[in-house]
């Protein structure tokens, strides 16, 4: 069910609502809804109407942030930020749902998706649709996208200039999206989303909370399906960390991390607590105790 890039100003029913503590079940809930043909672009989603507690999310809000991400998606596959848009065939943006609880963040497009425009469309992309199957998901149900939205020629390594032209974009579409879980796919996305160095070795399958695009999230750091496709061993860990998602999904999302001025506020001499004893004014030489 994609929307077509001369379709996408209707990026189609967003989940009507959205389970605070439910994540499995709040996707479980979404139903897809009717195709339309094209290229690009998240899915149609439409939420059923089910029981069960959690944060109901309205329409008019899940309707606004679809129309928003239809907005970025226009922008996106115009962008010239970058010299990639010299080279790239089409812009990625991103595909799936455009309410999803899960999102997976991977490094750039190769030649594959930069043919058809959309992310993950070529082996690893395969490799990415079987473990969803194996953990009860589907690629309908998430949304795929990428640090970088164009092809850089021949694979190489995303560039600095580029990661930073491009990831406004990305903040951008979880703030839109509003996911409960965010997967990392590689180093790349990895060390973005963190902001740690650290390589994927060592932090890949334990999850971490972070703030990204003015939302609290989990982020869980995953192999690369490229770097499992080349090496057995590999694989085998990310089918073991692919494991632990539903759980993820499923479990409640911190409370958000205070900001640098709520530190500031907390940490500042209340205003009203009343003065020192004179005594100790004193100690620290700021009254005459005499
Ligand atoms: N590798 C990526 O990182 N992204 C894609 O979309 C395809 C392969």
């Amino acid at each position: 069910m994609r929307v077509g890039a001369d379709a996408a100003a209707d990026l189609g029913g967003l989940a009507a609502r959205k389970d605070a503590a439910g994540g499995a079940g709040a996707l479980g809930r979404i139903a897809a809804a009717g195709e339309s043909g094209g290229a690009a672009g998240p899915d149609h989603r439409v939420a059923q109407a089910a029981g069960g507690g959690g944060e109901a999310v309205s329409a008019t809000d899940a309707a606004a942030r679809r129309e928003e991400l239809v907005g970025l998606y226009k922008e996106v596959s115009k962008c010239t930020k970058c010299p990639l848009h010299e080279t790239r065939t089409k812009a990625v943006f991103g595909a799936g749902n455009a309410d999803a609880d899960l999102m997976f963040v991977g490094e750039a497009p190769g030649a594959e998706e930069d043919l058809q425009g959309l992310p993950f469309v070529g082996r690893a992309g395969q490799l990415l649709n079987e473990l969803l199957v194996e953990i009860g998901l589907s690629r309908e149900a998430v949304f795929i996208c990428n640090v970088l939205k164009s092809r850089p020629p021949n694979n190489r390594d995303p560039q600095p200039t580029e990661i930073a032209a491009c990831e406004p974009y990305l903040f951008e579409q979880v703030r839109l999206i509003q996911p409960r879980v965010v997967c990392t796919l590689g180093n790349f996305a990895t060390k973005l989303l963190t902001g740690n160095p650290t390589g994927i070795t060592r932090v890949r399958g334990t999850p971490q909370t972070h703030e990204l695009g003015g939302r609290t999230v989990f982020l869980l750091p995953l192999f690369h399906p490229a770097a499992a496709l080349r090496t057995p061993a590999v694989k085998e860990q990310l089918r073991a960390d692919f494991a632990t998602i539903p759980a993820l999904i499923e479990q409640a999302l911190p409370a958000p991390l205070p900001s640098a001025a709520e530190i500031a506020a907390e940490t500042a001499p209340d205003q009203d607590d009343p003065p020192p004893p004179a005594d100790q004014l004193g100690f620290f030489g700021g009254a005459d105790t005499a």
